[in-house]
């Protein structure tokens, strides 16, 4: 890509890649007086509600954040449920998602996966692997600090073991040792359910995307809703540490 290429997919205004912090499944439960595993398989029917208007959209990737590191402190039950929702989802929508070309993949510190999981993970990420519609990454067990910190572990044995000297360690070097690698960073990230953090999600890559926080809890998350989120992308000026200024005259060039 040319520089002026490169600038005009800067200044699109859909973005390349979206991620989701999507919260309040339990609290939408809670004010049915159901118990929280019922959000979160309402939380699946807006998964694929938003899968399907991004793919419509023209974003390419989209991430979406299943089960954080800190999950695992939840009840054992709930865990369960979420797992279990996790493996059937995939399970069940596979084949739909691999006709729309969507490849799907799974970030995230898979040692604690039972095998059924594994095993699906596996299958699901070879059927899609040669698609090349939307990117769908779902974070399963995922931190950033994780993230980090296995990039860090693996980069120090290259060190170890004579590949890579240390001033060879730079921010391509630590980007290309994430989980993330192969993909661009997110340009939006959305979180739902009202509350304003990142929440160890992907630390690193959200370096410069926009930060989109709405009050809907996410299985009342609506592709209108999704809009209202990629209008306001739209409207915001990306500098990316240059002033204002520098950005306009970028944009005329
Ligand atoms: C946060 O809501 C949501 C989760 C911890 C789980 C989200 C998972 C899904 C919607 C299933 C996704 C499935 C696929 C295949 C991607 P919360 O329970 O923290 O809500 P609260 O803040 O209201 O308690």
């Amino acid at each position: 890509m040319n520089r002026k290429q490169e600038q005009a997919k800067e200044a699109s205004a859909v973005p390349r890649h979206v991620a989701v912090v999507m919260d309040g499944n339990g609290r939408w439960a809670q004010a049915r007086f159901m118990p929280r595993p019922a959000g979160h398989r309402a939380g699946v029917d807006a998964v694929r509600r938003i899968v399907e208007a991004c793919g419509h959209r023209g974003v390419e990737v989209l991430t979406l954040f299943a089960f954080s590191s800190e999950n695992w402190t939840r009840p054992e039950e709930e865990v369960s449920v979420l797992m279990d929702l996790l493996l059937r989802t995939m399970e069940k929508e596979a084949g739909k998602l691999h006709e729309n070309n969507v490849r799907i993949r799974t970030i995230g510190d898979r040692s604690r996966f039972s095998d059924r999981l594994l095993r699906q993970i596996a299958s699901v990420e070879q059927l899609t692997a040669d698609n090349d519609g939307l990117d769908l990454v779902i974070a399963i067990s995922y931190g950033g600090r994780w993230d980090m910190a296995q990039a860090a572990r693996r980069i120090a044995e290259a060190v170890r073991e004579g590949t890579l000297a240390p001033e060879q360690v730079d921010e391509e070097l630590v980007g290309g040792m994430l989980s993330t690698a192969e993909l661009p960073d997110p340009d939006l990230l959305i979180r739902t359910g009202g509350e304003s953090r990142i929440s160890n999600f992907l630390l690193w890559q959200l370096a410069y995307a926009e930060l989109y926080f709405s009050p809907v809890l996410w299985p009342d998350f609506r592709e209108s809703h999704l809009d209202e989120a990629l209008s306001w992308y739209a409207g915001r000026q990306r500098r990316f540490g240059r002033t204002g200024d520098q950005v306009e005259r970028l944009n005329r060039a």
